[in-house]
C-alpha cells in the first residue's frame, strides 16, 4: 500500500464499498473474444477486490453480479453467468472461509436453479461466523424488489403486533432490507463509463458518495481501487448539514 493511501485510509476509510461491475462485454468485444471471456476475467477481478478489501481493512463489500433485468440477456450468456456463480461457490467458498470472509448472496433466490440455491446455502453457512470482510454478492437483485419485499414484511409485522399502519417508520422498512445488518455503503463505484445506479441498492445509496470511471471492469485493479479511495477521502460528507457545521464537529472531536 502506498504511504499516501495509508494516510487517506487513516483519515477516511469507507466501511462499506458497493460496486456496479460494468464493461465485461466491451472488454471482450475489443479483443474479438466472446462476451463470456469478459465475465471470466471479471470474476478474477472480483477475487482481487476481495483481497484488497481484506488487506485494507474495509469490512463490507457489495457487488452487483446479476440484476433482476439481466434475465433479458441471451439465454446462453445467462447460463454461462450462472455457471460462473456455481464455480465461485464451489471453488472459492473454502478459500473465502480461510481468509475470514463471510459470503452472503442477496437477491430473489426463488427462481435460481435448485442446485445453485443449495450451493448458496452451503457457502453461507460455512462462512456465517466470519467477520474480517462481509462479501455481499447481489444475484437476481433489484433495489425496487428489495424495498417492496421489505415493505411487505414490515407491514405484516406491524399489523401482527396490533400497531396502527400510521406508525410504520423508515426504521421498520430498513430493518427488513437485504443489508439490514450492514452499514449503508459509503462509496459506490461504477466502472464502464455509465453514470447511473441501474436499480442497485436504491434505498441504501441515499447518502452514498458516487465514483464513476471509464475503466472497464476486467481492467479494474488495485491501482484503480486506490484512485477511488483517494477520491472518497477528499469528499466532505454533510448528510444534510452545512459545510461549516461539519468542520465545527470535526474540530470538536479532534
Ligand atoms: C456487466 O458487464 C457485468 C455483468 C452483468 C456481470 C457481472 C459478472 C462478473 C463480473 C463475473 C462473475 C462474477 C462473479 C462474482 C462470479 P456487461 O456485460 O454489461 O458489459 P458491457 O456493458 O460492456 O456489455
Amino acid at each position: 500500500m502506498s504511504l499516501s493511501l495509508a494516510a487517506d485510509l487513516a483519515n477516511k476509510r469507507p466501511q462499506h464499498i458497493a460496486i456496479i461491475m460494468d464493461g465485461n462485454g466491451r472488454w471482450a468485444y475489443r479483443r474479438h473474444l466472446p462476451r463470456v471471456a469478459g465475465h471470466r476475467r471479471g470474476a478474477e477481478v472480483v477475487r482481487e477486490m476481495v483481497q484488497r478489501c481484506v488487506d485494507w481493512e474495509i469490512p463490507h463489500l457489495t457487488l452487483f453480479a446479476f440484476s433482476t433485468e439481466n434475465w433479458r440477456r441471451p439465454p446462453l450468456e445467462v447460463r454461462l453467468l450462472m455457471n460462473l456463480f456455481r464455480l465461485l461457490l464451489r471453488r472459492e467458498a473454502k478459500k473465502l472461509h480461510e481468509n475470514g470472509v463471510r459470503l452472503r448472496i442477496i437477491g430473489d433466490q426463488s427462481n435460481l436453479a435448485p442446485d445453485l440455491q443449495a450451493l448458496i446455502r452451503d457457502a453461507e453457512s460455512l462462512t456465517a461466523e466470519n467477520r474480517r470482510l462481509t462479501l455481499n454478492l447481489a444475484v437476481n437483485y433489484g433495489g425496487r424488489w428489495d424495498i417492496t419485499s421489505a415493505a411487505k414484511r414490515a407491514i405484516a409485522k406491524c399489523l401482527a403486533a396490533g400497531r396502527d399502519l400510521d406508525s410504520l417508520s423508515e426504521e421498520d422498512i430498513s430493518a427488513e432490507l437485504c443489508l439490514a445488518d450492514s452499514p449503508a455503503p459509503d462509496l459506490l463505484i461504477r466502472t464502464g463509463g455509465e453514470e447511473r445506479i441501474s436499480n442497485f441498492l436504491v434505498w441504501q445509496l441515499a447518502y452514498t458518495e458516487f465514483y464513476f470511471t471509464d475503466t472497464l471492469w476486467p481492467d479494474f485493479d488495485g491501482n484503480a481501487l486506490e484512485l477511488a479511495l483517494k477520491s472518497f477521502a477528499h469528499r466532505q460528507r454533510r448528510f444534510g448539514r452545512t459545510g461549516d457545521q461539519v468542520q465545527e464537529d470535526a474540530c470538536a472531536s479532534d
